[in-house]
């Protein structure tokens, strides 16, 4: 079998599958400007991270879908479970402001030592829960990336 065929001047293979995934949902990228600002927020918050353990700071800003940034740092404990990513932080201080309603539009992650870093499982299934429609920008092992929640975490678990 041969690669998959397009009308010609068509080029399949040059767009992205993210690309293809995000217009498949019906999601409309956020702009430049907004992106900058979650990355920015991210940054700063990465500075007040609690990482006497790992010594690896993260950061993470999210964007509500009424337009809201709120901002989280990983938070890290002698006991090392306790530990909190920055990602739930973020994501715990929106719901502590904002209410149960609050609904995730984008959230991105940084770290101090710009290695790839996605979000881990547990984040993952919190993301989902208050936005199973998310944008996910973490760096990447190819640099910075852009996913769907669903894409990082398939078949999310829900109770309703
Ligand atoms: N960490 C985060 O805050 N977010 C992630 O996405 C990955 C890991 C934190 C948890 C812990 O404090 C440190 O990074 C090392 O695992």
């Amino acid at each position: 079998m041969g690669s998959p065929t397009a009308a010609p001047g068509l080029q399949l293979r040059a767009i992205p599958p993210s690309f293809v995934f995000l217009a498949f949902m019906g999601k409309s990228k956020l702009s430049e400007k907004q992106r900058a600002t979650l990355l920015r927020a991210a940054r700063s918050a990465m500075k007040n991270a609690y990482a006497p353990y790992s010594h690896f700071r993260v950061g993470s800003a999210l964007l509500t879908t009424t337009g809201k940034v709120f901002s989280g740092c990983n938070v890290e404990n002698a006991s090392y479970g306790m530990t909190n990513c920055a990602e739930r932080t973020a994501i715990f201080s929106a719901v502590a402001q904002l209410g149960p309603k609050v609904e995730i539009r984008a959230i991105a992650v940084t770290n101090d030592q710009g290695v790839p870093c996605s979000p881990c499982g547990a984040c993952r299934q919190v993301i989902y829960e208050f936005g199973p429609d998310a944008l996910v920008y973490f760096q990447g092992k190819d640099g910075d990336q852009e996913a769907h929640i669903t894409q990082l975490l398939p078949e999310g678990f829900r109770l309703q």
